[in-house]
């Protein structure tokens, strides 16, 4: 298997519970290395763009309203299969329904403030990643 980059995000609810340092300790303990990070506060428009996909859907105002609530952290994780390792280091979408060990289980609160996001396909980890850094803010790891 390739090294392959996905894009992942500590959502409000985390960076104010103070979990930052928890959830990047997972990723790097599942071997996934962080070549890109930083802490963002989004604009509604930035917001809106980036889960236009989800714009006709009735929850769309309140992920919104709640992806804006307070500053996030984005992240670039390298690794082996890491688009699929992290979808498992993060759990099912609604924290109920989400694997003991995993951090929405361990994380979240609910389906509506679930902790992280992660790209679900290569496709969109490639959009995703675009969206938030430019390619002279990765870092690859050599060591
Ligand atoms: S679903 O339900 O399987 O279609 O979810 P998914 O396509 O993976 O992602 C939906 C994103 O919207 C966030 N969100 C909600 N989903 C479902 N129901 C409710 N009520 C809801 N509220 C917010 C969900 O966390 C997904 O966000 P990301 O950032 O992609 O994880």
């Amino acid at each position: 298997m390739a090294i392959e980059r996905t894009f992942s995000i500590v959502k409000p609810d985390a960076v104010a519970a103070n979990h930052i340092g928890a959830i990047y300790a997972r990723f790097e303990s599942a071997g996934l290395k962080i070549v890109a990070s930083k802490m963002v506060h989004l604009s509604r428009e930035k917001a809106e763009g980036f889960y236009a996909e989800h714009k006709e859907r009735p929850f769309f105002g309140a992920l919104v309203d709640f992806m804006t609530s307070g500053p996030i952290m984005v992240q670039v994780l390298e690794g082996e299969n890491a688009i699929l390792a992290n979808r498992e280091i993060m759990g099912a979408t609604n924290p109920a329904e989400a694997a003991r060990g995993t951090l929405r289980s361990d994380f979240a609160t609910s389906i509506d403030e679930n902790a992280c996001h992660g790209s679900d396909a290569p496709e969109s980890a490639a959009r995703e990643i675009a969206y938030f850094f430019g390619e002279d803010e990765i870092c690859p790891r050599t060591r």
